[in-house]
């Protein structure tokens, strides 16, 4: 169902590579709500993925740029303001990829050049988006920008080795941006902590069917998928928040404010050969 949340809203949208990416379901429901926006990603993803049918469905334009890559990014926003005809008012920045996750390199035997390239990708390039948008003045005053995060940021999680000192970095870069962004031209900086969800980045975090489950049993809604995430982002860009900035805003079920729960504490109990189970044990 369309709200028109968007309605006469222009954007940026990075990160969709196929239908599974969490950006693909953002820019559809970011369309349905009567948003124009262009696409972007990398020149490589756009041959590999399916990026330019999205673009078709959108009556949009995909722009190359890694964003990693500042002349890429400069070049994208001239060009997104020329489409558009002129600034935006929301973009999402919903990339993330660890060459150390890709290559089995474990955190405690880390490749140092594959750390840079993880923090870079996942991290340092939201600051690039920011500053070049800055520098260019390419978004209109009550904008709102997005970058995708997860809870790994904030506590351990087993696999998710050096993604979780990325998307540390990348919060803490929403808040710092976002204090200036917000205190010279009102625009807000937030992310999205976002449950385990199926995707081609997902898919490369080690155990991601078991961190699934577990998150599954312990969110009291269960976990979030890639429709609902979007549902969330779209109400971030519309002119209902505009208020809310640098902050960390979990969309996870409830996830991140457990400690323990009754569904996965009875599969946890099926598992244990030794231990207390349900029963601890009587003090002396
Ligand atoms: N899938 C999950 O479980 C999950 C959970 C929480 C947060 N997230 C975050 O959501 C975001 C989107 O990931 P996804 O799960 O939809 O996976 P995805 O693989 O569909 O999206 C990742 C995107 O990053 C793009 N990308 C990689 N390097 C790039 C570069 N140099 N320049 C521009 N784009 C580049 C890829 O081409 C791809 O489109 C990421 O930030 C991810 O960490 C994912």
């Amino acid at each position: 169902m369309s709200y028109n949340l968007l309605k006469g809203k222009k954007g940026i949208i990075f990160g969709a590579l196929n239908s599974e990416s969490i950006a693909w379901n953002i820019a559809e429901r970011a369309y349905e709500e009567g948003a124009t926006f262009t696409l972007t990603n990398t020149a490589v993803a756009m041959r590999m993925g399916e990026t330019k049918q999205l673009a078709e469905k959108c009556n949009t334009e995909v722009i190359p740029a890694d964003a990693t890559n500042v002349e890429d990014l400069e070049n994208l926003f001239k060009k997104s303001m020329e489409i558009l005809g002129g600034k935006v008012d929301f973009i999402l920045h919903s990339i993330g990829m660890s060459p150390n996750v890709r290559k089995h390199r474990v955190y405690n035997d880390l490749d140092y050049n594959y750390l840079s390239k993880t923090l870079d990708i996942s991290a340092i390039s939201f600051h690039k988006v920011l500053q070049t948008a800055w520098k260019l003045d390419a978004i209109n005053e009550w904008g709102s920008i997005v970058a995708l995060s997860y809870v790994a940021a904030q506590r351990t999680f087993y696999g998710y080795n050096d993604m979780a000192d990325a998307k540390a970095l990348l919060e803490s870069i929403a808040r710092s941006f976002g204090y200036i962004y917000g205190r010279e031209r009102k625009v807000r900086i937030n992310t999205v902590s976002q449950s385990p969800t199926i995707t081609t980045a997902g898919s490369g975090v080690r155990g991601l069917g078991e961190l699934l489950d577990f998150s599954e049993r312990m969110s009291p809604l269960g976990n979030a998928d890639a429709e609902t995430c979007a549902d969330y982002c779209v109400t971030l860009f519309s002119d209902l928040t505009k208020k809310v900035t640098m902050q960390n805003l979990f969309h996870d079920g409830g996830f991140s404010s457990m400690g323990m729960s009754l569904r996965a504490m009875r599969q946890y109990e099926k598992g244990l050969e030794i231990g207390w189970g349900l029963n601890p044990p009587k003090k002396k």
